[in-house]
């Protein structure tokens, strides 16, 4: 090899060497305390962030930064990160496999899932499943929501029926609209154990 491409070949590997290790160094001072050093969060406050899209990781920390999602734990968080941070971050989170869910309450979860799949046309709320996917997969512009902790999602759906969360192009604000209390508990347990 050339001495030229072999010198550029080695910059190109240690620079992305650095690169994780500045990553791994964030995650664990900065990240780990609440989503777990693999993001599979133990605490249900905190959302699981093992195995979800990147895309969608590294916009949500963007909304946190321009104060168009609000969160007094990550406002702080974010002040200092700058966005080639936040892409090594949303990288990292997205391949980590997440802790499997907890599949309780049965009776809850049938009437979730059902919700899920069909939605209430009477009412007109549409299935998620038409967004969020077989699963609760989700894409790179819809999150993954199966697995992840029942009370964080139930507390999301409350805070866009409240309209206190507005990052979602008023999508989920009108859906969360449509449903009642123990409708976002079902749907929370429902896709928790997925
Ligand atoms: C002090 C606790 C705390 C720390 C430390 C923390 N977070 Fe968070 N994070 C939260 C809470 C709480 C939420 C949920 C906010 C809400 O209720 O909307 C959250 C939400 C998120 C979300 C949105 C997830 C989703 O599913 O929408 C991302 C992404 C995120 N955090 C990334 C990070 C990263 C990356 C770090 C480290 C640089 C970090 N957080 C550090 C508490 C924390
Ligand atoms: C029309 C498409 C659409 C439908 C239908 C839909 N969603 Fe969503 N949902 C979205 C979008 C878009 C976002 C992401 C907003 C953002 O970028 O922050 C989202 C976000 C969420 C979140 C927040 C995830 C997180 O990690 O913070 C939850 C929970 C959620 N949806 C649950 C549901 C449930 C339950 C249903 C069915 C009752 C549903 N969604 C139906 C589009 C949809």
């Amino acid at each position: 090899m050339r001495p030229l491409l072999a010198a550029l070949l080695l910059l190109s590997l240690s620079a992305a060497a650095d690169d994780s290790a500045r990553v791994q160094e964030l995650v664990s001072g900065r990240c780990a305390l609440c989503h777990g050093a693999t993001g599979s969060s133990s605490s249900p406050l905190y959302p699981k962030l093992a195995g979800q899209h990147p895309e969608y990781l590294l916009k949500q920390l963007l909304n946190f930064k321009r104060g168009e999602r609000e969160s007094s734990d990550m406002r702080k968080v974010v002040r200092e990160l700058e966005e080639p941070d936040m892409r090594g971050l949303a990288a990292f989170f997205s391949r980590q496999t997440p802790t499997p869910g907890n599949a309780a309450y049965p009776e809850m979860r049938a009437v979730g899932e059902k919700l899920y799949r069909e939605g209430v046309p009477g009412k007109g709320l549409k299935a998620c499943f038409e967004c969020h996917g077989e699963r609760g997969a989700g894409s790179a512009t819809l999150p993954r929501i199966g697995g992840q902790h029942a009370l964080y999602i139930e507390t999301q759906l409350a805070l866009f029926e409240e309209r206190r969360r507005t990052n979602d192009n008023a999508q989920m604000q009108e859906i969360a609209a449509k449903l009642a209390p123990e409708e976002m508990r079902a749907l929370a347990e429902y896709l928790s154990g997925l």
